[in-house]
């Protein structure tokens, strides 16, 4: 296992080998790539059926294909100093039993294994491609042993976690609120959860999948402020650590 101070290094130098891994695991060459990278976010908004889709699972399990994971690579690759913060403050956090909810191209889970603090990393993503990505990248970097896929967190038959990673998934879900009660069921007392969301479709619309209605973004918060307090830390990044805190609803 690594230091983590060489996790945040190693996700710097080369994002735990991102682009080598998207060679080898798309069928995309390598001169190739960049413009893969470059189109990927305009792609994946294209591709969205704005108001006629009527389940937006399916959005997430068959529109996208690899585009989501284009889009991902593209962002932390362009983001590495912000994603490197998440990933300190996730090192501040993480121990035991992680939950990467919704966990994308896999730096925040592939990173929680490579530490000692963690004893295995349950990666719940709704997207097969990503999963299968996130399993190929793990046998890549050897961390099989400490990392395993799941389509959803009720298929990995655990009651309790002890650190819970959602970033930039709770825009994505039709009903964020319920998805703050699932975790609070599924935190422990000392639990920690690590949280962001972006409820903002974009000046051009470049993100048409992200939910922005007032309505539910209310009861988010109202879920949200009445049953989790935040732990303060000083990192200067959208995500928050939450606790359990005891409920007044
Ligand atoms: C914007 S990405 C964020 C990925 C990663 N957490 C990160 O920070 O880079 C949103 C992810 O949530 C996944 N997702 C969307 N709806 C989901 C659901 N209902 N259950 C599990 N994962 C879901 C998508 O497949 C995608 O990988």
């Amino acid at each position: 296992m690594k230091k983590h101070a060489t996790i945040i290094n190693d996700f710097i130098n080369d994002a735990f080998d991102l682009k080598i891994h998207l060679t080898k695991f798309l069928p995309i060459k390598s001169e190739d790539l960049e413009q893969f990278l470059e189109n990927a976010k305009m792609e994946l908004a294209n591709s969205h059926p704005g108001d006629g889709l009527i389940d937006c699972e399916d959005f997430y399990k068959e529109i996208v294909g690899d585009k989501h994971l284009a889009d991902l690579a593209a962002w932390h690759i362009k983001s590495k100093d912000y994603i490197a913060s998440t990933l300190e403050l996730q090192q501040r956090y993480s121990k035991n039993l992680v939950l990467d909810f919704g966990g994308g191209i896999g730096t925040h889970a592939l990173a929680n294994a490579m530490s000692d603090s963690v004893e295995h990393v349950f990666f719940v993503d709704i997207n097969q491609t990503n999963r299968d990505f996130v399993g190929f990248r793990a046998k890549q970097l050897g961390l099989t042993n400490k990392i395993s896929f799941y389509k959803s967190i009720k298929e990995t038959n655990i009651d309790k976690f002890d650190s819970i990673v959602c970033l930039d998934v709770l825009e994505h879900l039709p009903d964020p609120s319920s998805q703050l009660n699932i975790f609070y069921e599924i935190m422990k007392e000392d639990s920690v959860a690590l949280l962001n969301w972006y409820f903002y479709r974009g000046e051009k619309n470049e993100y048409p999948f992200h939910i922005d209605d007032p309505l539910i973004i209310n009861n988010f918060f109202l879920t949200l402020q009445s049953k989790f307090i935040e732990i303060f830390h000083p990192m200067l990044i959208t995500t928050r650590a939450y606790k359990k805190g005891k409920s007044i609803r």
